[in-house]
């Protein structure tokens, strides 16, 4: 199989302080890291669920992919992430398969994370994110 499990999903922000305590009184998931992760433009909190997380995101910026996202759909679910053993050898999967790549080349992601995002144009409509956990 190409994806071991589902790491996290993506959810687009305004207020990050006001979602991490949303998620914390309704639901009892704990904030587990934050990062500003200039490499995508944005200030991530990772809120733990089972072996998974939810990824919260809000923009640096207005002109970044995440702030034109808001801008245009208002905040709520940006992208799924699918973990992978070796991104080099999924996103050649992918590549190969035809999927059409927003990352030619993995980039680093959250907590030394190595990652690459699918075109949502080549999966139905959902951005997809691959993940290769640091090790
Ligand atoms: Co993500």
């Amino acid at each position: 199989m190409l994806f071991g499990r589902i790491d996290h999903i993506g959810v687009a922000v305004s207020d990050i302080d006001a979602a991490v305590r949303l998620y914390a009184q309704q639901f009892d998931m704990r904030e587990q890291h934050r990062e500003t992760v200039e490499e995508q433009g944005v200030e991530a909190v990772l809120l733990e669920v089972g072996d998974g997380h939810v990824e919260l995101i809000k923009p640096l910026s207005e002109d970044s992919g995440v702030g034109k996202f808001i801008a245009k759909n208002g905040p709520g679910l940006h992208h799924v992430a699918y973990a992978c053993d070796d991104i080099d050898q999924a996103l050649g999967a992918v590549r190969d398969a035809g999927l059409q790549l927003i990352d030619k080349e993995p980039r680093r992601g959250i907590r030394n994370s190595r990652v690459a995002f699918l075109h949502p144009k080549s999966t139905g409509g959902v951005l997809t994110e691959i993940v290769e956990p640091a090790h």
